[in-house]
């Protein structure tokens, strides 16, 4: 597996991806709305086919994955992609990788968590508000559980 940053090449392919994905072509987090095409990334490539992309945003010292998914579950795509975006917000000088993700997700909850990342906040009712703005958020998420609240990691980067 080969990991490549996202190019002005791959913008149309993020587009189509992040509409498959997250049922549009943006994505809301802590009420601020995120065009994955237009943020910086990577893309994992297996055989020449895409089986991963991660899209990040970095303001203010710290570095906010904004999408992050895999096509090929358990191989490590997602495990080389967050190890990426490390290594870029450490070269931009972040001190902080962080993100959001859903109460629902409790597969990436472990995940993160497994890989250092850790729990900070509860924003109870987020989902709701993002709806307003995104009304294609399904209202039942992973599990059959109601998507209702963002939860936010982070892990402080030395
Ligand atoms: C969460 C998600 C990104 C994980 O991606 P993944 O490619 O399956 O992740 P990895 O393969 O790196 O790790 C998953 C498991 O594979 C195993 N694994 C196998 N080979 C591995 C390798 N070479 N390196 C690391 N882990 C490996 C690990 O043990 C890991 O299990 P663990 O979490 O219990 O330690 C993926 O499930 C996903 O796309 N979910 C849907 C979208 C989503 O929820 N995104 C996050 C919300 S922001």
């Amino acid at each position: 597996m080969i990991i490549k940053p996202l190019t002005s090449a791959t913008h149309d392919w993020v587009k189509h991806f992040t509409v498959n994905h997250w049922s549009a072509d943006t994505v809301v987090a802590h009420g601020k709305v995120f065009s994955p095409h237009l943020l910086p990334g990577f893309v994992a490539i297996l055989n020449n086919e895409r089986i991963g992309l991660v899209t990040y945003h970095i303001c203010d010292g710290s570095c906010e994955i904004i999408t992050l998914d895999s096509l090929h579950h358990g191989i490590g795509v997602g495990t080389a992609l967050i190890e990426a975006v490390k290594v870029e917000a450490r070269q931009a000088g972040c001190q902080r990788l962080w993100l959001v993700t859903t109460n629902d997700n409790l597969d990436a909850l472990g995940f993160y968590q497994k890989r250092g990342f850790m729990l900070v906040a509860v924003h109870r009712h987020a989902v709701e508000q993002a709806r307003r703005v995104k009304p294609s958020i399904p209202l039942i998420g992973e599990n059959g559980i109601p998507i209702r609240d963002e939860i936010e990691l982070e892990m402080v980067l030395d």
